[in-house]
């Protein structure tokens, strides 16, 4: 009898142990580079290798930007035992080599396939191929892997995303799973189990127009997000060049209220003064890397002008004032309610129930890095079209 006890007790261990995501991983929003946006297809060794490079040297390793991931096109073919094949013009060294570049930069390893029987760019897909592929990624020294969902044909998206997600626990490297099925399945609902984020939306483009109706769709899904679980609206596209600098502020002010994975996408090697200091700016990245790890809700919704709320940890918050539309903004904004607004914390309130007022923060601007000079609790504000102001509450 107690024999049998044990083999049920083990089994049950086993098998608990055999069917999970890896813990631990993403327990702030994943940060670092992706070549899709800029590049396309334009990957190689050279530029990856550049990308890595470039985040050491001009202080965006320092920032927290950590992974460096080759999306599509790395891949051409699988040999006789259904090995993947790497483009060996474009990576005459390997998967490894470059791997252990971007390790040797104190950088993590992304690569990037797909659940279908090809990926979007017409590659070979993992599909039929998860646990050797799972095998292959760790071998080459993985720690990032993006899934994406072109020809997936009848497949069903729990289910193909979970076995990638036990491949890559079997293989045993930890290895951050991103799902990539645009939203068109709820990941939101299922994939917290499955991976550590999940796209919710189709592909971002560079225009005010695509990042802003993607930014709008995040509205009802803050409740899902969380350490280890996080709404991917999309990589950024900061830098490319066909918005303004005033919207890619506006654009890396929402990533990070949203606590979104902060993946740059730009030519990281010929980045303007601009796009440096917005990609740098340390004090909203604290927002998006906050250890509470919760996703802003909309507090006032006047449709052209927005008020978000992020619960921070240590009872803080960051309100970002959003002017969506063409024009000019002058709003009278009350900082007194805003301070007691509870932002969406679970729970609500302060932690210790003393209640929090304007006399208990200072207001920081994140973009003029200055503290706010305050007469009375309620001033104007100027709002240029399309931009943000954003404030943190800091605890006096
Ligand atoms: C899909 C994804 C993009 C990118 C391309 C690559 O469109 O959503 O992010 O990975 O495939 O082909």
């Amino acid at each position: 009898m107690k024999k049998i006890i044990l083999f049920v007790v083990v089994g049950f261990l086993f098998s608990g142990i055999s069917a999970q995501k890896f813990d631990n991983l993403a327990k702030t929003p994943p940060m670092g580079w992706n070549s899709w946006n800029k590049f396309g297809c334009n990957v190689s060794e050279t530029l990856i290798m550049g990308a890595a490079d470039a985040i050491v040297r001009g202080g965006m390793k320092d920032a927290g930007y950590e992974y460096v991931i080759i999306d599509d096109c790395w891949q051409v073919s699988r040999d006789e035992n259904g090995e993947i094949v790497v483009d060996k013009d474009r990576f005459p060294h390997g998967m490894k080599y470059v791997a252990d570049y971007v390790h040797s930069k104190g950088l993590k390893f992304g690569i990037y396939s797909c659940a279908g029987t090809k990926t979007c760019a017409g590659r070979p897909g993992g599909f039929g191929h998860e646990y050797q592929d799972a095998r292959t990624y760790a071998a080459y020294g993985v720690d990032y892997l993006k899934y994406d969902w072109c020809n997936s044909t009848t497949q069903e998206a729990r289910s193909s995303y979970t076995n990638m997600r036990d491949a890559l626990y079997k293989a045993g490297r930890p290895i951050v799973f991103s799902l990539c099925e645009w939203g068109q399945n709820k990941p939101w609902e299922w994939a917290g189990e499955v991976g550590h984020l999940w796209r919710t939306t189709g592909d971002i483009s560079d225009s005010w127009n695509s990042m802003i109706t993607l930014f709008s769709q995040q509205k009802d899904l803050a409740r899902y997000a969380g350490p280890g679980r996080w709404n991917d609206p999309d990589m950024l596209e900061v830098g490319n060049g066909r918005m303004t600098t005033e919207e890619y502020k506006t654009h890396f002010s929402l990533w990070c209220m949203l606590a979104a994975p902060l993946l740059a996408g730009n030519d990281l090697q010929n980045m303007t003064p601009e796009t440096k200091s917005i990609l740098l700016n340390k004090e909203i990245i604290a927002l998006d890397q906050d250890t509470l790890g919760r996703q802003a809700t909309c507090y006032r919704d006047n449709t052209d002008y927005q008020i978000w709320i992020k619960a921070l940890a240590d009872n803080e918050k960051a309100v970002c004032l959003l002017n969506k539309s063409d024009e000019k903004k002058t709003v009278l904004v009350d900082f007194a309610l805003l301070a007691q607004a509870n932002s969406g914390r679970r729970g609500g309130g302060s932690r210790n129930g003393a209640p929090l007022t304007i006399d208990n923060f200072r207001v920081r601007d994140l973009w003029d890095h200055k503290d706010l000079v305050m007469k009375e609790a309620s001033m104007y504000i100027d709002l240029l079209p399309h931009t943000v102001k954003v404030f943190r509450f800091i605890k006096k």
